[in-house]
């Protein structure tokens, strides 16, 4: 018989609920997105999100229940994010996932969200019945998060008693994460939140028009595993200041943004040839230092696998490059597919898995922590 536990996450702006066997099998899994809310605002604003969880949460619950084809009763235990993330959106699931525990008589499993993007290489993979081989690099790449792991098998002086894996952090972005440049340069392109999707599209479509800048490596002092992204930004900023003929193509752009005309189809014919040239340039920068990076680790930790995971980990040109650079260096690279890319609660359902075997439950005490590391 298979152990069936219930995810929740609520760390950001994704209310998600799921239902997922063995850690591994996904029976259900329902995300209700507040980008429509937060778009007008070009970013998350978290008192809004907060509220939004609250109601969303019983109905997504009660839709992955439902598709899982079982009753609330047939749960075997409830995994809940409890950090990273927002604490009033953390919050609105840790209570939920409480309440519920405490009235069906279920344990209740803390689960760490990052732990839980690491766990959603390895659903997609099993959907095709690979398991990655570790020793591996893994870059978790989003909104939120820049950060390199090693992931290693567990060891018998493992600190952490209740993960399937050992973790040491290598090094994580300094300032921005990658997914907020591509936010911040959307907002400043006129182009809308979130930015990923619609830079990825466009700088798809750029082509070979000719660069009006050019954007070097970001050089680090210290650490060559940590990420830098804001000076980037600035760079576009500041090329935007220098160069007013942008303006015009803004602002038309924030019109049909405001019309709701967001679709690639309704702004590419309203970004020029300079302005593809801009964000084709930004997002080779972007894939260029994300990969550099993690591959300079892979090579010299010596491990035979990267997994890459996160919001960002959807960028076509990121996969692509990972792809190609990796195939010639003999290395295996994992992704997972782009609904478990982003935030959702199958992953934290798979993280809490190891951890109910292991006896690592909470009780009505746990608590949010916004900043909960892995390692
Ligand atoms: O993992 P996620 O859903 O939430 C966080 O934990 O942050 O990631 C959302 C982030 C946003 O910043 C969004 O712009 C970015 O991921 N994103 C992308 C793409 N799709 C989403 N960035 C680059 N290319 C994409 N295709
Ligand atoms: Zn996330």
């Amino acid at each position: 018989m298979s152990i069936r536990i219930l995810g929740i996450e609520s760390s950001c702006d994704e209310t998600a609920a799921a239902v997922v066997a063995d850690g591994r099998e996904i029976l259900s899994s329902v995300v209700a997105s507040q980008i429509d809310i937060h778009r007008k605002y070009g970013g998350v604003v978290p008192e809004l999100a907060s509220r939004e969880h609250l109601r969303r949460i019983v109905p997504v619950v009660r839709e992955a229940v439902e598709e899982a084809g079982m009753s609330l009763q047939e749960v075997d235990a409830i995994g809940v994010t409890q950090g990273p993330g927002l604490v009033g959106s953390l919050l609105v699931g840790i209570t939920y996932g409480k309440t519920l525990a405490d009235s069906l008589q279920k344990p209740l499993v803390p689960v760490n969200h990052l732990e839980g993007h690491i766990h959603a290489v390895f659903l997609e993979a099993h959907k095709v019945r690979i398991e990655p081989t570790l020793p591996a690099v893994c870059l978790v790449v989003s909104g939120g998060h820049t950060v390199l792991y090693e992931v290693r098998p567990r060891e018998a002086k493992c600190t952490d008693p209740g993960a399937l894996w050992h973790y040491r952090k290598l090094g994580q972005t300094r300032d921005d994460a990658a997914g907020e440049a591509y936010d911040k340069v959307s907002k400043l392109l006129g182009l809308g939140y979130p930015g990923g999707p619609i830079l990825d599209r466009l700088a798809g479509a750029a082509g070979n028009v000719p660069a009006p800048v050019k954007f070097g490596p970001t050089k680090i002092k210290g650490n060559s595993y940590d990420f830098s992204f804001s000076g980037l930004k600035t760079a576009v900023l500041y090329h935007l200041r220098e160069n007013p003929d942008y303006l015009p193509e803004i602002q038309q752009r924030e019109a049909a943004i405001a019309r709701g005309e967001r679709k690639f189809e309704q702004l590419l014919p309203l970004c020029g040839a300079k302005t593809l040239g801009l964000i084709r340039e930004f997002q080779n920068a972007v894939v260029r230092d994300l990969v550099e990076r993690t591959l300079h680790a892979a090579e010299e930790l010596g491990v035979p696998t990267v997994l890459v995971s996160g919001g960002v980990a959807a960028n076509r040109q990121l996969r692509c490059t990972f792809e190609e650079r990796l195939r010639r260096s003999g290395l295996d690279v994992y992704f997972p597919s782009m609904a478990l890319s982003t935030d959702n609660a199958a992953m934290i359902a798979a993280a809490a898995y190891p951890r109910f075997r292991n006896h690592i439950l909470a009780d009505v005490t746990l608590n949010a922590s916004a900043s909960l590391p892995i390692a």
